[in-house]
């Protein structure tokens, strides 16, 4: 067995277990701190410490970072501070918590967790993930091989980001029924289907324990689309799949 520290940054909560990265099962309780704000380099990587620490953790770990990842150096940031842009994520936390830390896109690992324990085990092809939270987090996987660092939460439609559009946020923001959300979701599925035609949509974060409530809204979407498996699981164990 082999047994990974997964962290999963989100803007308000870093959460952290211990994972089987064999099987894909969470082999610890989950531990959950915020994330602290301003989300500075130094503070962020101080809660990094506390984690490792709580789980009196000295080995490999993979940390699920809301922005670009190219080899450990994050090159943007969103919805977290900008003096993340182009410093060295894996050196920092690696320092900070004395364990070898390896970064990933926080989707990216959502989708390596699908691709294999998930909703899209097995499947051959195109999926595309979408993590629908405070932003819009996507990852491309061919056929189970990730192509990293894909960010179509920012694609412009009709002059607006998608993920100002269509997150869960944006629900929330813009007092949207399921229905009218629904709608704004799917001219971004449909827009992504022009271009990438996949096999098939994944679509995750908190709001995926809801598919049922707007899925039937989706129905001029020609791609089969599915909820998460992992539910907010997949980010902890797909981190912790960046490093084994
Ligand atoms: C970021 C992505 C991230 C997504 C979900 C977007 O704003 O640009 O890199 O995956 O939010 O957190």
């Amino acid at each position: 067995m082999t047994r990974v520290l997964g962290i999963d940054i989100g803007g308000s909560g870093m959460k952290a277990a211990v994972v089987d990265t064999t099987t894909g099962e969470l082999v610890s309780e989950r531990h959950r701190i915020d994330t602290p704000q301003p989300a500075t380099p130094d503070a962020m990587a101080e809660v990094v410490r506390q984690l490792a620490d709580h789980f009196e953790w000295d080995g490999p770990a993979g940390v699920g970072f809301p922005g670009v990842v190219q080899d450990g150096i994050i090159r943007t940031a969103a919805n977290l501070h900008k003096d993340w842009v182009d410093l060295d994520g894996d050196a920092l936390f690696t320092k900070a918590s004395g364990c070898d830390v390896v970064m990933i896109n926080d989707a990216d690992a959502a989708g390596l967790a699908e691709a294999r324990f998930g909703a899209g085990e097995g499947v051959g092809g195109v999926v595309i993930l979408l993590t629908l939270g405070t932003g819009i987090g996507s990852a491309v996987l061919v056929d189970g091989t990730l192509v990293p660092n894909t960010e179509f939460g920012h694609l412009v439609l009709d002059g607006e980001d998608a993920e100002d559009r269509a997150s869960s946020r944006a629900k929330d923001d813009r007092e949207l029924s399921y229905k009218a959300w629904a709608r704004e979701l799917s001219n971004v599925l449909q827009e992504m289907e022009k271009l990438f035609w996949p096999n098939l949509f994944i679509l995750g974060g908190g709001i995926s324990k809801s598919f049922h409530k707007f899925s039937e809204h989706l129905d001029d979407v020609r791609t089969p689309v599915v909820p998460a498996a992992g539910l907010n699981r997949a980010g902890i164990v797909g981190a912790a799949l960046a490093n084994s």
